[in-house]
């Protein structure tokens, strides 16, 4: 017998499709191949969201039949998927086919009273089950399969990388580890759609969306949950309605600043999500940030989470972001591997401050890719002259359309392999002109710097931006060091020609153990600067000598 939810599953989705297509992009080489239908970002947003809805948090008791559980819940309506997890607790993940399962459910459901603590009523989506009988469900409480939302240990992605075949090998093996699984996709959306119906008791109609890497494609599991509440769609409601005699309008209080206004709202939402948020913990409001935001964990997802306002431009670039990730297979694999050598060595961190960001780390790798010959990835003002009129786009003033249809971009003919893009990566920016030049994904290449902050990428939106200001002298020659450390450590094992021995780190694993670093500052302290001026001047001599032998590192 097939389990009953699996009968009553639903018609293949947009965001299946689309995930079925992010998934398979990590196994192919070079991205020309895998270009099948490929799905609209804002499609697979307002897919997730829709699924989100009908979707509900269960915790369970640790003695639960699956069987039984989805028996019982079935009573409300088919469901189309579920699945279990562990965090605090067993946790279940149920989507309904549709929507009136939920309310259902609720309305069959109370309020608890413990006697000792008060609770305050909340209609909310997460549930939590008790058994009347609980020695009833004992006989399969070890089968319960659960889905793993942590990224591997060290020590299994060393053992990973160690036994991978290639360098190519190894960057789509980390991509594959590392990458958001469909259930960790889904407990983020449903996250956002808890929230929401939280949001929703001060505006309704408002949506709560996520944005940065749990929608971009470049997420790894483990990555915070940013998300923003979306006022616009409230807006969209009385505009609409002018005919007649009679004219509504919203009653609004006015505030000094759109600021202002922004720190109003955020301030009442934290304090309702402290108060009235199952789940809530540790809420802090960050206010007086340059974008003021509410800082929370959601203890049954384990989601840290950012709450901000109004952040269309972000959302935007999270859609930029997705497209170039899903352009070409080779791009979210070098992202990923690139990602996880800077948090090796310190280069970026879950504290702010002077470090670089994983978003600047990407658009260094994107235009690193755009300089590539043939390019591999597009300029961001070529995307632009691609957009048809739907796709037109202007935020506050600033200018913010691309073309959303994957399926309207040429594939690129470079063949490179990852090895050699990796290698390649670590030689540009270990030589890059970072005292007088400026990273622009808009022109896909250097332009003068247009102001003296020690590292300057271009806001790809608003262009007058530089989003890693916050970046410090001290912290961008760490970066260049440890790429020309990397580089020279890849051209070695080039020149070995040799396999080396099983239990040794080699490629991707070498580059990725902190010793390489520890190496480095201890070479540093005996010599003060020279070490990185060294490598870089052996590995033009090296350069130069394999340009004379053109030999030809593509397409191995
Ligand atoms: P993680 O480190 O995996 O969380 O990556 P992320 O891309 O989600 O980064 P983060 O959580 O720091 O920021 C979320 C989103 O905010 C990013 O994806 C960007 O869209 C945007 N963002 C972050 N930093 C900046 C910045 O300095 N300037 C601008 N304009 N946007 C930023
Ligand atoms: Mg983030």
């Amino acid at each position: 017998l097939r389990p009953i939810h699996r009968l009553l599953s639903c018609p293949g989705t947009v965001a299946a499709e689309a995930r079925r297509e992010e998934q398979s992009s990590g196994s192919t080489e070079t991205g020309s191949e895998d270009r099948a239908h490929k799905t609209r970002f804002s499609e697979v947003q307002k897919e997730r969201r829709e699924q989100a809805q009908r979707t509900i948090l269960i915790l369970c008791p640790n003695k639960i039949s699956e069987k039984k559980f989805l028996k019982y819940l079935s009573q409300h309506g088919p469901i189309n998927n579920h699945f279990f997890f562990e965090s605090f607790g067993l946790y279940a993940v149920v989507e309904f086919c549709q929507k009136e399962s939920v309310a259902s459910l609720q309305s069959v459901t109370r309020t608890p009273g413990t006697g000792t603590e008060a609770a305050l009523p909340f209609r909310s989506r997460f549930f939590n089950l008790k058994l009347k009988n609980p020695s009833n469900q004992t006989s399969e409480q070890s089968c319960i399969p659960c889905s793993n939302q942590s990224p591997p240990s060290s020590k299994k992605l060393f053992e990973l990388l160690c036994d991978a075949e290639s360098i190519d090998d190894q960057l789509n093996t980390l991509l594959k580890e590392f990458q958001l699984t469909e259930e960790n996709t889904k407990l983020r959306h449903l996250t956002c759609s808890l929230i929401e119906d939280i949001a929703a008791a001060y505006f309704p109609d408002c949506a709560v969306r996520p944005f940065g890497s749990s929608v971009n494609g470049f997420g790894k599991l483990g990555c915070d949950l940013d998300m923003f509440l979306d006022l616009d769609e409230i807006g969209k409601f009385s505009t609409h309605k002018t005919s007649g005699n009679f004219l509504m309008e919203f009653q609004v209080k006015n505030v000094p600043s759109e600021r202002i206004a922004t720190q109003k709202i955020l301030s009442v939402i934290g304090e309702c999500l402290d108060h009235f948020g199952p789940g809530c913990v540790g809420v802090q409001k960050i206010l007086n940030a340059r974008c003021p935001l509410v800082r929370f964990s959601h203890q049954a997802s384990g989601f840290q989470c950012d709450l901000t306002t109004n952040n269309r431009i972000a959302l935007k670039s999270s859609e930029l972001l997705y497209i170039y990730g899903a352009l070409d297979s080779r791009v979210r694999a070098l992202v990923f591997s690139i990602r996880c050598w800077a948090r090796a060595h310190s280069l970026t961190s879950s504290v702010p401050g002077a470090w670089i960001t994983n978003f600047s780390l990407t658009m260094m790798v994107i235009f690193f890719l755009q300089t590539r010959s043939p390019p591999i990835l597009p300029t961001l003002d070529y995307l632009k002259t691609l957009a048809d009129a739907e796709d037109k786009c202007i935020i506050e003033g600033h200018n913010c359309t691309f073309i959303g249809d994957l399926n309207g971009i040429k594939p690129s003919r470079n063949t490179e392999t990852l090895e050699l893009l990796l290698k390649e990566f670590f030689e540009y920016f270990g030589n890059f002109a970072f005292n007088k030049n400026s990273i622009n994904i808009r022109q896909g290449r250097e332009q003068n710097k247009p102001e003296p902050s020690p590292l300057h990428i271009q806001n790809p939106f608003e262009t007058s931006l530089n989003i890693s200001k916050n970046v410090s002298h001290s912290q961008l020659q760490k970066f260049v060091d440890l790429a020309r450390e990397s580089a020279w450590i890849l051209h070695q094992e080039d020149k070995a020609h040799s396999s080396p021995p099983s239990n040794q780190p080699w490629g991707l694993a070498a580059l990725l153990l902190p010793s390489v670093a520890k190496n480095m500052s201890h070479a540093k302290k005996k010599r003060k600067k020279p070490a990185s001026e060294r490598i870089k001047n052996l590995l033009e001599s090296i350069k130069s000598s394999s340009t004379e032998n053109s030999t030809n590192t593509n397409g191995k």
